[in-house]
């Protein structure tokens, strides 16, 4: 059948290659929302204090586990956030014991809570040994810093300046370039052979720069890395729907409440994790490929981390427009969802 007249779709239990759940009362409102629909996801470690060790990884990972609502079965991927300081052998210790699927590199500076992030690639060079030694993937934050280059051009930079030379000395780290917003990016890990992969967000497929910036600001709409113009969005949907296994579900959905985004300096991020398979659903519908949504959120993603499908399965179903929250309440107060500005036709119905 073609897939424009595909109305119901039954695919692997999909997993979230890029989460951000917070800790306390946040992490408590935001899981359920990922639960429902995920059965598993790469967890950030961006928290105050960053998750650097196998240690804090544990007991972030605990921590998770606690506020799993009754009933949730979802296993969170925890990783580390590498610093100058990391060590090897901890890294070593907490792949080999199963508490860290992948390491994250943030660029010092490069965004939320990354000021202990990486200023000198050398200095951590024998910790991208070991994880090219032991298959670890590295998830990377995919922006330079340098405040001379223009935001919108520090992906493209950074994949020329970082991204390039380090592949070179570490050929046999498996690298994940996450949340990737521009053809530049797109067309570089289609360039690869191997070991590179690109996560993309539900947000960059939908929203362009216009988006953020065009009739009045819009905080609700500002991430990191920042929306490009809408050339590049185009260039992520043709990825994204292709089916090629080098792209796959990496939501970077991001809570902050409301008043931190919503004032005179705004906190980057976007939350959608509420609405994300209703939105992904409408992306794909609409470029015809509806069936590809299955390789994007569901399969290329453990192909890459060398991980099982999921052997549970969700089902969407296309009718008339669903409704979600526009907030999401936490103790700590409202998170806004994430508006796609159109309507969403389908739904997970089991
Ligand atoms: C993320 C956050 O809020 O932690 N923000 C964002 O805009 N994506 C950090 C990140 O992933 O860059
Ligand atoms: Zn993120």
């Amino acid at each position: 059948m073609p897939d424009r007249h595909v109305t119901s779709l039954t695919i692997p239990r999909p997993d979230d290659w890029h989460l951000h759940l917070r800790d306390g009362a946040m992490l408590q409102a935001v899981l359920p929302e990922t639960t429902r629909h995920f059965g598993r996801a790469i967890i950030m470690p961006n928290l105050v204090p960053p998750v650097v060790t196998a240690e804090q990884a544990k007991a972030y990972r605990e921590r998770i586990m606690n506020a799993m609502p009754p009933g949730g079965q979802f296993e969170p991927l925890m990783t580390l956030y590498l610093t100058e300081a990391t060590d090897p052998a901890d890294v070593r210790h907490a792949h080999e014991a199963g508490i860290a699927t992948a390491v994250k590199l943030y660029p010092a500076g490069a965004t939320t809570n990354s000021a202990s992030g990486v200023r000198d690639f050398e200095k951590v060079r024998p910790v991208l040994e070991v994880m090219a030694e032991i298959g670890m993937p590295l998830c990377v934050h995919g922006e330079v810093t340098d405040s001379a280059i223009d935001i919108f051009d520090r992906e493209a930079v950074f994949i020329d300046k970082v991204l390039k030379p380090l592949r070179k000395k570490v050929p046999d780290l498996k690298i994940v370039m996450e949340h990737v917003t521009t053809q530049d990016a797109v067309d570089y890990v289609r360039d690869s052979v191997k070991n590179l992969a690109a996560t993309i967000t539900t947000h960059h497929l939908i929203i362009n720069r216009n988006h953020v910036l065009a009739g009045g600001i819009k905080p609700h709409f500002y991430c990191l890395p920042v929306a490009k113009r809408d050339t590049h969005r185009v260039a992520l949907v043709q990825a994204a729907v292709s089916g090629d296994k080098r792209f796959f579900l990496g939501t970077d959905s991001a809570p902050h409440i409301d008043p931190l985004k919503l004032q005179a300096c705004g906190c980057a991020g976007i939350f959608t994790a509420t609405n994300t398979m209703s939105c992904l659903a409408e992306v794909f519908d609409a470029a015809a490929r509806i069936s590809k949504l299955e390789d994007f959120a569901s399969r290329n993603g453990p192909k890459f981390y060398g991980l099982p499908v999921s052997e549970q399965t969700i089902t969407l179903t296309k009718g008339d427009p669903v409704s979600y929250p526009t907030q999401i309440e936490t103790a700590d107060g409202p998170v806004t969802v994430f508006d796609p500005g159109f309507d969403l036709h389908w739904r997970v119905t089991c």
